[in-house]
């Protein structure tokens, strides 16, 4: 199993959410996480999942990580209700972590068997929208990704959005999955 966490943050602050909602409309940036993610598993919190339009994404199983017992999924097929993130240590396929902050620091800071192998960062250098609501950042995991990580790709660069790949230190990482990433960002998407 090899884990990518995937975030788009802004440049500077690392924030990636004002409220329940992205502080950007980039097209290019949604087609990209698409092509990513689809047919993958990807785990989310429960506050990233309820902001999915119809709390869904095609094509994709969705991994919910939520402390409500009684929460409801829209989709019972292919979205999965989980309590504790241990339950991922053992997880057999590829695992997309989607976000939002409180996971990404989950992941990022819950021992070796949990931090993302691959890192697919990217940065939007443009205007923020103007929002009501907390601004939510990431900074931690990204100082967490600089000291931990290391960058093997280029930026490419689309709409004013900079991404590379970095992968954890020392590890083994699979070269299909590397592969499959290099292919979708180094393109216009
Ligand atoms: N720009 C990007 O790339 C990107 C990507 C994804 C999300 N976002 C943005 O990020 C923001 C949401 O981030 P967030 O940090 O507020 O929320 P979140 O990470 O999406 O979800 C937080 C929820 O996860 C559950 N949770 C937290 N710790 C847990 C644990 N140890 N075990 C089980 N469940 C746990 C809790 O759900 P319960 O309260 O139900 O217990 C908590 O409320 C939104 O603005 C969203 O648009 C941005």
């Amino acid at each position: 199993m090899t884990k990518i966490a995937v975030w788009c943050r802004h440049d500077g602050d690392n924030i990636i959410g004002i409220g329940p909602q992205i502080p950007w409309h980039i097209p290019s940036d949604f087609r990209r996480f698409r092509k990513i993610t689809e047919g993958e598993n990807l785990v989310v919190g429960e506050k990233t999942y309820d902001s999915f339009p119809n709390r869904t994404l095609p094509n994709r199983n969705i991994h919910i990580l939520t402390l409500n017992p009684d929460y409801e999924v829209s989709d019972k097929d292919r979205h999965f209700i989980y309590n504790n993130i241990d339950d991922f240590k053992e997880f057999e396929q590829d695992l997309y972590i989607c976000g939002g902050a409180t996971i990404y620091k989950l992941f990022m800071t819950s021992g070796n068997k949990l931090m993302p192998d691959i890192i697919v960062d990217s940065k939007y250098c443009g205007e923020v929208d103007k929002l009501e609501g907390q601004k939510i950042d990431i900074t931690p995991c990204i100082e967490a990704m600089e000291k931990n990580y290391r960058k093997v790709s280029p930026d490419y660069e689309q709409e004013n959005v900079f991404t590379s790949l970095w992968i954890k230190k020392g590890d083994f990482v699979e070269q299909n999955v590397l592969k499959k990433l290099i292919n979708i960002i180094s393109i216009n998407n």
